[in-house]
This record gives C-alpha cells, sequence and structure tokens, in this order.
C-alpha cells in the first residue's frame, strides 16, 4: 500500500482517524508527563518546604472551598517583571507538601505565593470583610461570614492529618492529637490568615532571585 492510499484509507475510516489523532496527541502528552514522574524534586522535602500546620491546613481548605484559587495563582514564574514584582520565583520543592497544588493560571488578582508578611492580621481581617475599604476599586468578593463560623467546624481535621500521613507527610502522633484543640476558639477567618501569612515564607534561599 502506497503513502497515498494509507492516508485516504484512514480519511475514510472513522474509527482509524479517532485512533490516529488520539495516538498522536498522545506522543504529545506523554512526552510532557513522563520525565515528571522521575523527577524527585516535587515529592523530596528539603527546608524550602513547609509542612502545614492544623491551623494552616484549614486555612488551606477553606481558601479551596471559598475559590480563592480561581482568581488567584500561586507561582511566581522566573521572569524579571514577576521576581520585582512579588518576590523570588516559586521552587518546585516549596510544595512538597501541597496536595493539591495550587500553581493555576488565572490571575484576576495578583500572585500570592510570596505573600506571607506582606500585610498585617488586620489588614487581611478588613480586606476579607470587605476588600473596597482598603482598596477602593477592588473586584475581589467580600468573605463576611468566615469570621463568624468556627474553624472546628470546616472538617475533620484528625482524619485528614492522619490521611495525609499515609501519603508521606511526617506529622508526629502528638500533631494529631493536638489538632483539634489547636483549632479551639478559632474562627474560619483566623485560620485562613494563618495559611495567608505563611505563604512563601519558608523559602530559604536569595531574596532577589
Ligand atoms: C473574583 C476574583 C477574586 C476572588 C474569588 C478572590 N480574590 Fe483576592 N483579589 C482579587 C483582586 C482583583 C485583587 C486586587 C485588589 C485587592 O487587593 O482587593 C485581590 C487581592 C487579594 C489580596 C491582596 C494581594 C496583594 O498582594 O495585594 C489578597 C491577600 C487576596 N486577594 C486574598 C484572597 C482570598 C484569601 C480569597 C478567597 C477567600 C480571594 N482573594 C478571592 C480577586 C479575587
Amino acid at each position: 500500500m502506497d503513502g497515498l492510499s494509507l492516508h485516504k484509507k484512514i480519511e475514510e475510516n472513522t474509527g482509524l482517524l479517532i485512533f490516529g489523532i488520539l495516538f498522536v496527541s498522545a506522543i504529545g502528552g506523554l512526552v510532557q508527563l513522563l520525565p515528571v514522574l522521575n523527577q524527585d524534586s516535587l515529592d523530596t522535602a528539603t527546608v524550602n518546604s513547609h509542612l502545614y500546620s492544623a491551623v494552616e491546613l484549614t486555612g488551606r481548605d477553606i481558601y479551596i472551598r471559598e475559590g480563592c484559587h480561581v482568581c488567584h495563582s500561586q507561582q511566581v514564574r522566573p521572569l524579571i517583571a514577576e521576581v520585582e514584582r512579588y518576590g523570588p520565583y516559586s521552587r518546585a520543592d516549596e510544595f512538597v507538601y501541597d496536595r493539591p497544588f495550587l500553581w493555576g493560571s488565572k490571575r484576576t488578582g495578583p500572585d500570592l505565593h510570596r505573600l506571607g508578611g506582606k500585610f498585617s492580621d488586620d489588614w487581611h481581617r478588613i480586606h476579607l470583610l470587605n476588600p473596597r475599604s482598603v482598596v477602593p476599586n477592588s473586584i475581589m468578593p467580600a468573605y463576611p461570614w468566615l469570621a463568624e463560623r468556627e474553624a472546628s467546624e470546616t472538617g475533620n481535621i484528625t482524619a485528614k492529618l492522619s490521611a495525609l500521613t499515609v501519603l508521606g507527610h511526617p506529622y508526629t502522633e502528638e500533631d494529631i492529637a493536638g489538632a483539634d484543640a489547636a483549632l479551639e476558639g478559632m474562627t474560619e477567618m483566623d485560620a485562613l490568615i494563618a495559611y495567608l501569612q505563611m505563604l512563601g515564607t519558608s523559602y530559604q534561599g536569595e531574596s532577589e532571585l
């Protein structure tokens, strides 16, 4: 069979054409995926990796539940403009304990990966209650209910820490036993702010790049 008749045969047979398209796109996918599966940097903890406390992890769950990641990315790219605006670009080992990653690609608001320490807790509180009271033109939604709900009711934090231990996160028995007590008396807003204030702060390298 010459090349032309093979081509004709594929074009005339829908099943074969669909298979051909899937096969060719799969090659592109595998070229991207296979090298990453062999890369240790995403699951080997280093000094830059931070194991979330019970409070921070609860804050992170609230961040996901409220869809903050839909408007905010958490990855500073290695480009001069980004590094000048946000700080050191994100390293793979900073995300070892992120399940799932919240890198995102949509930036309706600014990137939040180097947010920790940029504002005071009070600034965050006022901003979350009504973003317009600190940034007049802000289009970010207000989240007043976070100040009224108790952090301990967000989810079963003890079960969550135990599950993460199975996946290799080094929580000790004391961490797990003390998780509920750590959330005692906290609102969801307190937990969310604790999470926001640690974002990007575990990076130990050079401050500029
Ligand atoms: C509809 C999109 C949208 C959603 C959803 C959203 N934000 Fe924002 N966010 C913005 C925009 C736009 C700004 C810039 C204006 C401002 O500072 O309010 C912003 C700014 C911020 C800032 C200030 C960052 C800086 O460096 O100046 C923080 C912190 C923040 N958002 C946290 C959150 C959190 C936490 C949530 C979820 C509870 C959230 N955002 C949900 C759009 C959004």
